[in-house]
Order: C-alpha cells, then structure tokens, then sequence
C-alpha cells in the first residue's frame, strides 16, 4: 500500500518501510547518491536516497515508485524526514525538456497551465479553492437551502447583451448562461428557498485582473424576502466560509504567504453604506474618473462604480461592505424599484476590503408584471424572449429576491492573489481558451 508524504513525516514511521508514488520534484545526482525529492499526488514532498546507479535515468517529473525506510536526518529538506530507498519503479521516464523551472514568466505558465498545476503555489490554491467550495455549500446545506440545477445553454439575456456569447444551437441561436437567476426565481415558487453553483459566462473584451470570461457562480434565491433578510444571508456565508478555510488551511494560506490576521475577523455585521454616500465619500477623496474618450471628469450621481471607486471606497476597511440602493437606471431590469425612493433600486453590492472590489450583487426582484415588462423594454430587450420568465408575474407572483456570489472573487480576496486568473485551474479569458 502507497503511502502520502504527508504521513510518512511522523515519528511513529521511522525505522519502517514504505512505499510512496509521486513524480520527481526536485533531483541533485552525486557521486554516489541522488538525492530525489518526490512530490506525491496530493503535493506533499519528502526526500528520497538512492545509490546513484539506481537512479541515473531519473529526470524531472520522471513518474515513480519508491520503497524504503523512513529515517530521520536534520539535512533533509522540507521538515527532517528522508526515505532510504531500496527499490524504485519507473514509470516513465519523463522527457527531459520539461518547460517549468525555478523561474519563467507569468505568460508561459499560463500556456502551460496543464503542467503547472503540479507546482505548489497551484496546488495550495487548489486546495484552498476546495475548501472554499465546501463550505459554500455546506452553508447553504446547513441553513436549509435547496440545491437545484439551472441550464447553461439559454435564450435570455440577465446581465446585458454585451457579454453574451452567441452560440448556434441546431437551427436557432442560444446563449451560454451569465446567471441562473431567472431559472431559481422560477424555482422558488415550489421549492423555496434554493441555491445553485454553475458556470458563468461573460464575452469580457477588456482584459482585467479581476474578469473571467468563465467562472464559478454560487446564487441562491428566495421567496418572501426583504433585501435586510438577503444581506444578512450574504454577510453569514461569507464569515463562515472564510472562517472554516482559514483553519482547515492554515498551512496553505501560510505556504502562499497570506497574513490572515484581517480574515480572522470577518464576521457579521458588515457595514451597509448608501450608494449615495459612496458617491460623497468618492467625491471628497477628490477621484476622478475617466471618461470613454480618456478624458476625466468627477464622479456624480448615476455613474457606476468602476473598480478605482471600489478600491476608494475600500482601501481602509478590514471588513466588507455592502453598497445598497444604486439607481435603477445602472442595474439591471428586474431590479425592484423602492416605492418609497423612486429611481432607486432595493439592490446592494458585497465589496471586499482593501481594493479587491465586488464579490457579490443582489437584491430584490420587480414582481409587478406591468413594471417588469417595461423594463425589459427600455433596456432594448424583447419581452417575448422573456415570456416564460413573464409568467413567473402573472401566475402568484411574490416579493423575492437572490444573489449571485463570484468564487473567484472571493477567492482571489482569501488568497491575496494579484490576478483572478491565478484562482482557477483553467482560466478563460478574451486572449485564452487553451490549455
Ligand atoms: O454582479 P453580477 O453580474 O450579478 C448577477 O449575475 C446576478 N444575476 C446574480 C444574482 O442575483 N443571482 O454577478 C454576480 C457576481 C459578481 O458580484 C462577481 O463576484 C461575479 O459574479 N462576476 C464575475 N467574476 C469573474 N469574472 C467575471 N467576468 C464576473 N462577472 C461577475
Ligand atoms: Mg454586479
């Protein structure tokens, strides 16, 4: 039986033979030995000795099988413990171009994403990410919440024309998803509250550090709602998940140098500004914006927050905020209008702390079936693409409301990564679709 390096590293192993499978990390041949360290298929590393004639074909990332005895020496790399090794089984011996090393540039690990995801960086975001996605879930499990499955393959536009992507779908033309949203509020109406974690998809042309043109969309939805009810949800899942991967990888959070002394203390409430007020607070901090011509002028009331605001509004806070009420005319047709402060919508955006900007957007959803079909007009949309979603107002319609969370956003905000391409395995993005 094949052991993990990660359990072999213990007292009670030494002495004993093992057998651990991995592929060579690192290789220093001398005279009379190599010294090989094998990284095993979780990423743990130990340091493995052969006499050198036994070892002479090794290559890096050569696939092997060792068996020896697990003794201690203070020498050996990455926490004392070294296998003396008595057999080795190749696997393959692996092609001895093997284009990662110690340093190369962003661009060639993005090209060569399939082999860098076995180098430790990749594997603790890995792990991380899992962790991420376990709470996420076992949150919405926990409180209740039903787990459903939306189509990615639609006809609607959510979010926008602009970042549709066409797709032709026998003789007629689809959409891949950019939300589940109008499928979970179709859902509420039997189910109750539900919840669903589905790729999303946006024709991003701009190149940021913070758009995938495909990332992972955790939304849930509920009926009989107010957008406190919502927040309240948002600001719990984000505290708990945070809360449980910082322990459960404390190790991986350390090994990618992230000081999580700041995410030990997310926790509720988050603090709720007006979109108004963001727009003072912005306005006072003297930024401006620019324009589509490049020219800047001052941020006023009705323009969107673009990510310098974000950060503005961001860079000294420690904990999340939500912006609440954005102006209709900035957000999308279903969201619901306030009676009591017309043009403004019962809408809020999750902005991480420091700059990482929005993570999260939601709010309530217009329920009046003559309100909503002008809306889906003046945004230039046709309402019969929207008949079945119509009927959602005509047939028991009910105040309800739902949010859409980015794991990648939150992702790249736990792990301090620079650019959200760095969260997942694969990204895609308007200059990448392979590997
Ligand atoms: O703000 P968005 O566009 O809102 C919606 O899609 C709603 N229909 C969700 C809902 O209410 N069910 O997207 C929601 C979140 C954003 O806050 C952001 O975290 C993430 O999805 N997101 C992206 N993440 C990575 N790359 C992109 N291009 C993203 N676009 C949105
Ligand atoms: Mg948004």
């Amino acid at each position: 039986m094949s052991v993990r390096t990660s359990e072999v590293k213990s007292l009670d192993y030494i002495g004993k033979e093992v057998m651990v499978r991995g592929w060579v990390y690192r290789l220093r041949k001398q005279k009379e030995n190599a010294f090989v360290l094998v990284r095993d298929d979780r990423g743990g590393v130990i340091q493995c000795v052969f006499p050198i004639d036994k070892a002479a074909s090794l290559t890096i990332e050569s696939s092997i099988e060792v068996t020896g005895i697990v003794t201690q020496d203070a020498r050996a790399p990455e926490g004392g413990y070294e296998i003396k090794g008595k057999n080795l089984k190749i696997y393959n011996i692996a092609g001895t171009d093997y284009p990662i090393g110690e340093y190369q540039s962003e661009e060639l690990l993005l090209d060569k994403r399939h082999l860098a995801m076995r180098m430790r960086k990749m594997v603790a975001i890995a792990k991380i990410r899992a962790t991420v996605l376990d709470y996420g879930r076992r949150w919405f499990v926990e409180s209740g919440w039903m787990e459903v499955t939306a189509p990615i393959i639609v006809k609607g536009a959510v979010e926008g024309g602009s970042t549709l992507f066409k797709l032709k779908y026998f003789n007629e033309e689809a959409y891949l998803s950019q939300s589940a949203q109008l499928y979970l509020e179709a859902m509420i109406f039997s189910l109750g509250p539900v919840w669903s974690l589905t790729p999303s998809f946006r024709a991003e042309r701009s190149r940021t550090i913070r758009h995938l043109a495909e990332f992972s969309h955790l939304e849930a939805e509920a009926p009989w709602v107010t957008l406190e009810d919502l927040l309240k949800v948002q600001e719990q899942l984000v505290s708990y998940v945070i809360q449980n991967t910082i322990r459960e990888r404390a190790a991986e959070l350390a090994y990618l140098r992230r000081d999580i002394v700041e995410l030990k203390k997310i926790e509720p409430p988050f603090e709720r500004l007006t979109y108004e007020k963001a727009i003072e607070i912005i306005k006072s901090k003297g930024l401006m914006i620019t324009q589509e011509d490049g020219s800047k002028r001052e941020i006023q009331f009705g323009d969107d927050l673009n990510i310098d605001s974000e950060r503005e509004l961001t860079k000294n806070v420690t904990k999340p905020i939500f912006v609440v009420g954005y102006p209709l005319s900035i957000k999308p047709f279903y969201v619901k209008e306030n009676p009591q402060h017309r043009g403004n919508g019962l809408a809020a955006d999750m902005l991480a702390p420091r700059g990482f900007g929005e993570i999260t957007s939601g709010g309530l959803r217009e329920d009046n079936i003559v309100s909503i079909t002008e809306r889906i007009k003046k945004e230039g949309l046709d309402p019969a693409a929207y008949d079945w979603y119509l009927d959602l107002r005509n047939y028991g319609s009910v105040p309800h409301g739902g949010f859409g969370l980015g794991i990648e956003r939150l992702m790249r905000w736990i792990t301090n990564a620079e650019d959200i391409k760095d969260t997942v395995p694969f990204p895609r993005t308007i200059s990448r679709v392979t590997p």
